[in-house]
């Protein structure tokens, strides 16, 4: 799969962790920074990774900040992006079985690594059920 990862500095570690470990499992990750952990707005990297998103350059995104909060809030102001933060594998089976969800929000400071990999895995895992989940998803749309 294509991906894009983007992190502001409170979720740089685990942004580069994670997109390591999903080179090392063969998807391909643009990486739109941050590129250290100097202060950034979480703002900034979530617009670079919504408009990727809703031009169709990648299939699914990755935000990591220090919550997940804010970041999703940015990305979930572009029309076609459906960022979800997810806490648990439950989250993530949900956001993609019932939301069609395309970007995975993190938080560095809630989530550790392990979690957050197995996070990450059902997400990219977990078709979308469609049906009667498509049409409450076009109404998210209009
Ligand atoms: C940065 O300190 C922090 O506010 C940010 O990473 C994020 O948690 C915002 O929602």
């Amino acid at each position: 799969m294509r991906l894009a990862a983007a992190s502001d500095h409170a979720g740089f570690p685990l942004k580069n962790h994670l997109a390591a470990w999903l080179r090392a499992r063969g998807h391909e990750v643009l990486d739109l920074g941050t590129h250290s952990a100097e202060s950034a707005d979480y703002p900034d990297f979530a617009h670079e990774l919504a408009r990727r998103i809703a031009a169709g350059e990648v299939e699914r995104g990755l935000l990591v900040c220090g919550t997940g909060i804010g970041i999703s809030i940015a990305a979930n102001r572009h029309p076609g992006v459906r960022a979800a933060r997810c806490l648990s594998e439950y989250d993530a089976r949900m956001a993609r079985a019932h939301n069609d969800a395309n970007v995975l929000a993190l938080g560095e400071r809630v989530t550790g690594a392990g979690l957050a990999e197995a996070i990450l895995e059902t997400f990219l895992a977990t078709p979308f059920e469609g049906g009667r989940h498509a049409r409450r998803v076009q109404k998210i749309e209009r």
